[in-house]
């Protein structure tokens, strides 16, 4: 009996929300330990999308669901994704929706700061969602954050909002040329959130530590992607948190013997939203075709996906740095109708040739990537559950990633659905 982490091999979106949901039915909780709602996961289930921001996408199989310490809550989002859930008569309530009481609360001054700072860079831009998650986790560390424990009183919470705004807002008005707030309207509107949310509030670093004492079994959900992490990511274009699989331990105050399998989300080719290198990104009808197939639009922003191929240096660098177990193949579908697959197996840097990911976003820019060909399948596969009914191509691809990354493929996702999965070996029985 292990428990389980969930990660993004990539750029994000590769279906984490998806996988989360199909393995919840063998959980008892499931932990969100990073990020905020820059993130969307998807779910379906018999044809109906549930896109979760906040909430752990272990919440539509009904298990107790956890918002991490190491998670950034802008609580109006959350307030309003339990509602969406309870009108689909999905029960987000305090019994199995809980907040780390030392979780930090995204304010209106981080979603007014990333903006205007995003405005004010122009085209050198990173593409953030605007979500305020950079600010939040800058003021965490620089120790001005404002936690749940602190929202939740009254008075400190108030405090600490007039006490901030004062910085905030010079910073705002004088520097990013942007609105100052009125801390009377910010208190008033946050301690109506407090009201709604206090139930939710919890010590779940207790909850989940006592649970595994008494054999509950533990899925810690990962958002965004491995190159997307603030330290191992293609820094600046990367979100502000840790996102490998390390992080679950801080993000949700376990031990590390007690994560278990790791397993690595891969979606059948490379996206990316927002800026930043991204070398096999295709400019081409084909990476528009993998578009359009792929409906690769942002869960959370709308905007457009980049596209391009499997890149096996970003893959390899995910293993390492996740301590991967396994992995999931996501929208292998997507990639039917195409003659010829490519997967880059390394950079050429001016003639340097390159099996790892460069610090250097300079030299990365120099780097051109090195493709393998392999012949495409025509075949519809979306309807395909047992492995051996693939077609032989969609195999081979399958097989040749395994023997790159010498990680066994232990799902195939074939389609947006819970039930367009094969589980080859399932990890979390
Ligand atoms: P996440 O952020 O990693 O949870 O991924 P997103 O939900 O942002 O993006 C993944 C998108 O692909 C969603 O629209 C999913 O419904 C969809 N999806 C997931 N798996 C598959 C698959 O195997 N095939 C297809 N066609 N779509 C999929
Ligand atoms: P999920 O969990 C894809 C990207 C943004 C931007 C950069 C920084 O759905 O996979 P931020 O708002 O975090 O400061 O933006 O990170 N980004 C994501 N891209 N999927 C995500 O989450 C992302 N969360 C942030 O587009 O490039
Ligand atoms: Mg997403």
């Amino acid at each position: 009996m292990s428990n389980i982490v969930i990660v993004g091999t990539q750029w994000g979106d590769e279906g984490k929300g998806k996988i989360v949901d199909q393995l919840a039915e063998n959980a008892d909780m499931v932990v969100r330990f990073q990020g905020g709602n820059n993130a969307g996961h998807t779910m379906v289930v018999k044809g109906e999308q549930i896109i979760c921001h906040l909430i752990p996408s272990g919440i539509i199989q009904g298990k107790t669901c956890m918002i991490g310490n190491g998670v950034v809550v802008d609580p109006a989002v959350l307030i309003s994704e339990m509602d969406n859930l309870a009108s689909k008569g999905i029960n987000a309530g305090p019994e199995n929706l809980l907040i780390s009481e030392r979780a930090q609360i995204i304010m209106p001054w981080h979603k007014s700061i990333d903006n205007a700072r995003e405005t004010m860079k122009g085209i050198k831009k990173i593409g953030t969602t605007g979500r305020g998650i950079g600010p939040c986790y800058e003021d965490k560390m620089n120790r001005s954050g404002i936690r749940f424990v602190e929202l939740l009183d009254t008075e400190e919470f108030e405090e600490n909002v007039r006490e901030v705004l004062k910085e905030k807002n010079f910073y705002l008005e004088k520097y990013l040329n942007a609105e100052p707030l009125d801390p009377e309207t910010v208190i008033k509107e946050y301690l109506g959130y407090a009201k709604r949310l206090a139930a939710h509030v919890k010590n779940i670093s207790v909850i989940i530590n006592n649970g595994i004492k008494a054999g509950k079994k533990v899925m810690f959900e990962g958002a965004q992607g491995t190159h997307l992490d603030i330290d191992h990511g293609t820094y600046p274009f990367v979100t502000s948190s840790n996102t490998v699989a390390g992080n679950a331990c801080c993000g949700a105050g376990v031990g590390p013997k007690e994560l278990g399998e790791v397993l690595g989300i891969v979606k059948a080719y490379t996206t990316r939203v927002g800026a930043g290198p991204f070398p096999s990104e295709l400019f081409d009808d084909v990476g528009n075709k993998i578009q359009e197939v792929g409906a690769e639009f942002g869960a959370t922003t709308g905007r457009k996906r980049r596209c391009g191929w499997l890149d096996m240096v970003i893959l390899k660098n995910a293993a390492i740095l996740n301590g991967l177990t396994g992995i999931t193949i996501t929208k292998l579908d997507v990639l039917g109708g195409l003659d010829t697959l490519k997967i880059c197996t390394g950079y050429d840097c001016k003639g340097e040739i390159m099996d790892t990911f460069p610090a250097s976003l300079k030299k990365l820019a120099k780097c051109k990537p090195i493709y393998e060909n392999l012949p495409g399948w025509t075949e519809d596969i979306s309807g395909v559950r047992n492995y051996d009914d693939l077609p032989e191509n969609a195999k081979n691809y399958l097989k040749r990633i395994e023997e790159l990354l010498e990680i066994p493929i232990k799902i195939i996702s074939v389609g947006p659905d819970r039930e367009e999965t094969m589980v080859i070996d399932n990890p979390f029985v």
